[in-house]
């Protein structure tokens, strides 16, 4: 059973004005459905890479099975996403990401832009989402099926 998952949102934006963040509670609630029992955790953190590690860091030492996050994976000079997850992560996860980014591109050529990575550190599976609500939906529904396989091959 999942007890535990952080939804963190990683944009300057939205750190300044918290009600610009739409992706954050989207994610939060795809993530209620699919486990109505867990304790679901959110933050809204500014794009700065040690911020960023050290919160990814916290949440997988609280033993928190899932981290999801949304922001900061595009190619902006402040997205620094996925350097920060890499930096914090044992083991990346590719295929995760390979298979959103085939999925979206069905959908928007954007997808492109997205430098998305999913990886473990220790027993908590990391996934980094777009920062947009639209992002998020298309996203979350092509991991779904994996997730809770995924997270009970790391416990
Ligand atoms: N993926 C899906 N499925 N749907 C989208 O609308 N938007 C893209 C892309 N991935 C998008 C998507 C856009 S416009 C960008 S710029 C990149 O994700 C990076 O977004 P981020 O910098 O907010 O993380």
């Amino acid at each position: 059973m999942v007890k535990a998952v952080a939804v963190i949102t990683i944009s300057d934006t939205c750190f300044k004005d918290h009600s610009q963040d739409t992706s954050g509670p989207t994610l939060a609630n795809l993530a209620r459905k699919i486990y109505p029992e867990a304790n679901i955790h959110t933050l809204i953190i500014p794009d700065e890479k040690e911020l960023i590690e050290r919160e990814l860091k916290y949440y997988c030492d609280s033993n928190v099975e899932l981290v999801l996050t949304t922001g900061g994976t595009g190619l902006a000079h402040r997205d620094v996403t996925p350097e920060a997850t890499k930096a914090i992560i044992q083991k990346e996860v590719p295929a995760l990401t390979t298979a959103i980014t085939l999925e979206s591109l069905k959908k928007t050529p954007m997808a492109m832009l997205s430098r998305s990575v999913a990886g473990i550190r220790d027993k908590t599976l990391i996934i980094n989402f777009p920062g947009s609500k639209k992002a998020v939906l298309e996203c979350f529904e092509v991991v779904r099926p994996v997730l809770s396989h995924a997270i009970a091959l790391l416990q």
